[in-house]
């Protein structure tokens, strides 16, 4: 039986996804290149260093590890900034009222979270009380697709892994739910999320009965 619900933030709970691209394109464009919209895919779900580091690769460019730290934290500048002028109306659709149906169920939920700014996205969205953990990237230190971070989620809330469904757009996060022995929900296109167990276009088209039938 499911006891807990497992979310990821950026592309499930609220689309960051432009903020974070927006940035990153500025990023590029101050080293004087450029990448497209297609090589932006690659970045969902991947940490913030892990990012630079393969967009300094499209741009050919090699910088020591002190400087790719200083560009990091300039693009976290950037993103920082729009994301301060967040609304709760970004929340996206249906996500609210699912977790919020997943906790009138009894079930647990848990936020699992690369970035390390989840709380600050959670406060502007007011969403943070409707998590009984929040499992971010302050809080873990190997990346999707290592479980580590659903696998802390779970333990956070006392359930077992086989108990949980994972709900994740990138990839790399379906991964980490299957080796984490966890049920995941892809959110997004199947051709990219065929691992999952079902894959929805977004949380609005997620019902109780579907979760349970997983
Ligand atoms: C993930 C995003 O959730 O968090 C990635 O999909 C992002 O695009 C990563 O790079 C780290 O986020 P942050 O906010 O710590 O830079
Ligand atoms: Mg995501």
């Amino acid at each position: 039986t499911i006891k807990a619900c497992l979310f990821d933030l950026d592309g499930v709970i609220v689309d960051t996804a432009v903020y974070h691209y927006k940035a990153w394109k500025q990023l590029a464009n101050s080293l004087g290149f450029d990448f497209t919209e297609h090589q932006n895919e690659q970045l969902k779900g991947v940490s913030r260093v892990r990012s630079l580091q393969l967009i300094l690769g499209w741009g050919g460019v090699t910088k020591t590890e002190a400087e790719q730290e200083q560009l990091a934290t300039l693009k976290n500048t950037w993103y920082v900034e729009m994301i301060s002028r967040m609304k709760p109306d970004e929340v996206l659709p249906g996500a609210k009222q699912f977790v919020e149906d997943c906790r009138n169920a009894g079930l647990k939920t848990a936020l699992g979270s690369a970035s390390k700014n989840s709380m600050m996205i959670l406060e502007k969205i007011n969403m943070v009380n409707l998590f009984d953990a929040i499992i971010d990237g302050n809080k873990v230190s190997k990346a999707k697709p290592d479980p580590e971070v659903f696998l802390k989620g779970a333990e956070a809330v006392g359930v077992q892994p086989n108990e949980c469904v994972v709900f994740e757009d990138a990839i790399a996060g379906i991964e980490a739910a299957i080796a984490g022995g966890m049920k995941s929900v892809g959110i997004g296109s199947a051709d990219v999320l065929g691992k999952a167990n079902l894959v929805v276009s977004g949380l609005s088209e997620m019902t109780l009965e579907r979760l349970m039938g997983l």
